[in-house]
């Protein structure tokens, strides 16, 4: 079953959405010795990461990837990498340079998410030709999209052995992005979903309704999810039951 906790607000989801992260990354070092967590971007995890770099007390075997990236150079202020880098990698103790895995966005779509693909194959570990994440983070557009796969998308239907593909038609500029596949983010042993805001409510509540191709959010594995939300991305309570006569 997927996980919902709903907190009072930003400020609370993110110290809890940043609790749960290390806790399984934790668990995943104890139990692996190596944890892979991917990051994704846009104006909600930020406070999340900052959290999170202080949570885990030690990153030595945390591989560090990306659930996706805007075509756009490192220092971009558009990139997720950017905002990884301001947030968590400069404050996580521990965590080295060559296990920071960024998804060269100024290659383009295809030559970038050719390259990932190949770091993906190299450094993290498959099962069924898929890699599996510990932990990928995302976020949630209004329309229901995760990562950068949006509503009705043919890069929805992309399997197995590919592991990342370009975007040329992001309708969430910039156009041009490097993604994930949906299998890698059902592969993932977790996936830790973050949304606030009242602008996300209706996006959580179609997530967690049938699983359709127009709410990408609704094709995740539901057994491996945490949605961790505030009061007002809170998906709508089921109508109370009619007082009693
Ligand atoms: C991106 C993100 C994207 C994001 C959602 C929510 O590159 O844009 O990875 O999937 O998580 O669009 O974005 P906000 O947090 O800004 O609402």
């Amino acid at each position: 079953m997927t996980s919902l906790t709903t907190c009072a607000d930003a400020e609370a989801a993110a110290v809890r959405a940043a609790s749960e992260i290390a806790r399984r990354l934790q668990s995943a070092l104890r139990e692996r010795g190596v944890a892979h967590l991917a990051l994704s971007g846009g104006t909600t995890p930020g406070r999340a990461y900052e959290l999170l770099a202080q949570e885990l007390e030690d990153w030595r075997g945390v591989e560090l990837w990306f659930a996706d990236e805007r075509c756009v150079g490192a220092d971009d202020e558009e990139s997720n990498y950017r905002l990884a880098h301001e947030t968590l990698l400069g404050s996580a103790s521990g965590l080295e340079d060559a296990r920071v895995h960024r998804m060269e966005g100024e290659l383009g779509p295809e030559l970038g998410a050719e390259r990932y693909e190949s770091s993906l194959r190299e450094r993290a570990p498959l099962e069924d030709e898929l890699a599996v994440l510990d932990v990928i983070v995302l976020g949630i557009g209004p329309d229901g999209h995760v990562a950068s796969l949006f509503p009705g998308s043919p890069t929805l239907d992309v399997q197995a052995p590919a592991l990342c593909i370009g975007v040329h038609d992001s309708p969430k500029p910039p156009p041009e992005r490097i993604t994930l596949t949906l299998p890698v983010l059902r592969a993932a042993r977790r996936c830790v979903l973050l949304a606030t805001g009242a602008g996300k409510a209706d996006a959580v509540d179609a997530m967690l309704a049938e699983p359709s191709r127009h709410v990408p959010a609704s094709l995740l594995r539901r057994g491996h999810l945490s949605v961790i939300v505030d009061d007002a991305a809170s998906p709508e309570p089921p109508n109370p039951p009619a007082p009693a006569d």
